[in-house]
């Protein structure tokens, strides 16, 4: 009986604990469902809408708890009340106040978190550091700049009750600027700093030298500024196709520029105010033609102007090295120094009998272990003075130095590598992380390095590779953007390359994978961009491009079509073979051939960029395909099925669809029976840039026993070698004939070719 009475009793507790727990989760999720949209970017780890608002005003007082002196952190809260609402926040104890406080033991986030709790009677930020003190700060801020809890005539703030508890996903949150190949003064670098801090981006990675210009002063090399800082002509490419050759600062047209050492400790001083480590780079062995011009004892030849890369048999370069690290490290108490190592060749070191002997030497197998070798001796040297070395991932050939951080940027491999070799890796591959890319279609932008990189792929990326394991990814520390700068020669173009596409990185590196969601960072992205805008940054703002997204389906041969778009729940509208205009809700199939229309609509206007494609789920999709010779190993997208998969190329060569040859393209395609052929259409692209051309012309032959074939079309091309712009076109055959196989032939005209589909009908 008392035991049936005890059971009752538990069952009871039971059912009381899991209705209480209901009710919290249902109260938490009720209310989130009435929760206001926030505007935070990036979207912090947790928040928890509470009742109630906390209202800021004039008479509202901030302090440190702790007493700490916290002055810039203040002052960054009080710049936005008096900028906004024209007052200044009271810096004294008192009631409904605003608190910091350093706090180890808010045990809810980890280092460089914060815990902010804004409730009717007061508003508490606590961090277990300064640093996660400033990220919340950076969170309040924004919820001040957004006008929906903002009373004009009050001149106050309603904030509603919340509870945020966030910390970033990765240690390791970057940006890197080239000042080599165009140079920007320290402000623009202060002003890219503060626009970091506000995203809670966190390393500055500043490639200072270059074989377009040494950009830092050396007290002791007072000649690398003197005669490598300027050059000859201040567009980049055309010095790079031209003379290739440096100036003194009053040569007539000389263009470059440099750093004091004491403009450095300003920036790096700055820097640190917004808790931004800034990592310098100085580049070796290689891309340091700048230094050879000046000192060309250190090369193997030398002589200036032959070859970029220091000689590594001759222990001057090393003095020279290590003279240079050393006021290097006196400028920057950033842990790590970034030595370059990327794209050296080894053509002056094969042939230097300095470095054949140090080669032999030192028992190297060749000269990928020679500059292994010298990594090493940088990396002792950096670490004798408490430093860490961190490279691009060219360290890892030849075997990496004991405790180097890889910086993987060709793809994600190298750094996989180095994981798994139990090293630190920061990710910055190409596809994802190369701001200099396009980031709307490059037809409508000014010249870029080629790529293709809008806002969204960015956002789609995370930095630990699924093929890691847990203890493998702990090594992977973060991600980090990009900005070489061929093409950017100003500050504005920097700023347009570098937004809005940061603050999908910022979202990448700080917010947990399961909190990410890009459908809701469109709306976020959005607001941002008119918010920059207002604080003068010349952002590049939301394409009105449309992507298609197609989906093949061989089992019921059709090809399922999407429409997406940079912008937030857009209006899209379409046409199909030119018929009639239609409004875009959903998916739609193609079973045959369609030439498709999309474009967007705002305000009842429709964009002037149309989308124009065609897709076509034609007779040879699926069958099989025999390559006289193979694409190139660099491109071969979806290998033998690509050129017959159905799948239309994108507006990069590099998107998985384009196949690349280095040679004529020579295929031969099966179509299983004979049938009646009358259509035969190619993909090709032409960007002259990175060196891709249209093919000279396209030949079609056809056989029913795929032994004697019969040309059935040519076509020559139409599009000029010495065109710019990015060129996509499609090289179309008619006739009538039957057949079984279709043998396919482009032309090379010179570089590479690239071809996405062979369309038969
Ligand atoms: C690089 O882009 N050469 C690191």
């Amino acid at each position: 009986m008392i035991c049936c009475m005890l059971k009752r009793f538990c069952m009871k507790a039971l059912f009381f604990l899991c209705g209480c727990w209901i009710w919290i989760c249902f109260s938490c999720t009720t209310q989130s469902f009435r929760e206001p949209s926030l505007q935070l970017i990036p979207q912090p780890a947790k928040i928890c809408f509470e009742k109630g608002e906390f209202v800021l005003n004039q008479h509202t007082p901030v302090f440190v708890a702790g007493g700490e002196e916290m002055d810039s952190e203040v002052e960054l809260l009080s710049a936005v009340t008096r900028q906004l609402g024209g007052f200044d926040l009271k810096r004294e104890k008192g009631e409904n106040a605003i608190v910091l406080q350093l706090d180890t033991t808010v045990a809810c986030v980890g280092k460089e978190g914060y815990r902010l709790k804004i409730e009717p009677a007061g508003v508490t930020l606590s961090a277990p550091e300064v640093s996660g003190l400033f990220y919340g700060i950076q969170t309040f801020i924004q919820l001040l700049n957004d006008p929906q809890f903002y009373n004009a005539e009050e001149h106050a703030w309603h904030l509603p009750a919340m509870l945020v508890e966030d910390e970033p996903a990765f240690p390791y949150r970057g940006l890197h600027l080239d000042v080599s190949r165009h140079f920007f003064p320290k402000e623009f670098v202060m002003k890219c700093l503060d626009l970091m801090s506000v995203y809670k981006m966190n390393r500055f990675h500043w490639h200072l030298t270059d074989a377009a210009g040494w950009r830092i002063e050396i007290k002791r090399y007072p000649e690398l500024t003197e005669r490598a800082a300027w050059r000859t002509q201040e567009n980049y490419m055309d010095w790079w196709n031209g003379d290739r050759h440096y100036a003194t600062s009053d040569a007539p047209g000389a263009y470059g520029g440099y750093y004091t050492q004491e403009e450095i400790r300003e920036v790096v001083e700055y820097a640190a105010r917004r808790h931004v480590t800034v990592i310098p780079e100085i580049e070796m062995p290689g891309h340091s033609e700048e230094v050879l011009a000046v000192f060309p004892q250190l090369g193997c030849y030398g002589q200036p102007y032959r070859n970029g890369e220091l000689c590594i048999g001759n222990e001057a370069t090393f003095e020279f090295v290590e003279n240079v690290l050393t006021e290097v490290m006196a400028l920057f108490p950033s842990e790590y120094i970034h030595i370059g190592g990327d794209e050296a060749s080894a053509a002056a070191w094969e042939k230097c009998p300095k470095c054949q002997k140090r080669r032999r030497e030192e028992h190297l197998k060749d000269e990928k272990e020679l500059q292994s070798y010298m990594i090493h001796r940088v990396e002792a040297f950096l670490n004798a003075k408490g430093r860490k070395l961190i490279g691009w991932d060219e360290i890892l050939d030849g075997g990496l130095a004991p405790a180097a951080t890889v910086m993987s940027w060709r793809g994600e491999s190298g750094g996989i590598q180095a994981a798994r070799m139990g090293h630190d890796v920061i990710m910055t591959p190409g596809g994802y992380c190369y701001f200099d890319s396009y980031q709307a279609d490059p037809r409508t932008q000014p010249a870029a390095i080629g790529g293709f990189l809008p806002y969204l792929k960015v956002y789609s990326y995370h930095p630990v590779p699924a093929e890691l394991s847990p203890e493998e990814a702990r090594h992977v520390l973060g991600a980090q953007a990009n900005l070489w700068t061929e093409y950017i020669p100003t500050t504005a173009h920097a700023e347009y390359m570098i937004f809005p596409r940061l603050l999908a990185l910022s979202e990448v590196v700080w917010t947990p994978r399961e909190k990410r969601d890009a459908a809701d960072f469109k709306r976020r992205i959005a607001w941002h961009i008119d918010w920059l805008r207002g604080k003068g940054v010349n952002v590049f703002g939301l394409s009105d491009r449309l992507d298609l997204l197609d989906e093949v389906d061989t089992l019921q041969r059709r090809i399922r079509v999407r429409f997406d778009s940079e912008k937030y729940k857009p209006e899209i509208h379409y046409t199909l073979n030119g018929g009639a205009e239609q409004l875009y809700t959903d998916a739609f199939y193609v079973t045959d051939s369609a030439c498709i229309e999309a474009f967007l609509v705002e305000d009842g206007k429709p964009s002037e960029e149309v989308l124009q494609k065609r897709l076509d789920y034609h007779r040879a999709v699926g069958k099989k395909v025999h390559y006289e010779k193979l694409y190139s190993s660099s491109y071969p997208a979806a290998g033998e099925s690509t050129l017959v998969d159905g799948k239309r190329g994108g507006l990069t060569y590099g998107d998985g669809r384009w196949q690349g040859f280095l040679s004529d393209v020579n295929v031969t395609i099966d179509l299983d029976s004979v049938c009646d052929l009358s259509y035969v259409s190619a993909g090709f692209m032409q960007l002259i840039g990175p060196g891709v051309y249209m093919p000279n012309f396209v030949s079609v032959s056809v056989s029913e026993d795929g032994e004697t074939f019969q040309e059935v079309a040519r076509i020559d091309n139409r599009v000029p070698a010495d065109e710019k712009q990015l060129v996509i076109e499609d090289f179309t055959a008619r006739f009538k004939t039957r057949g079984r196989y279709v043998k396919f032939f482009a032309k090379r005209q010179r570089g590479f070719q690239f071809i996405d589909e062979i369309v038969i009908y």
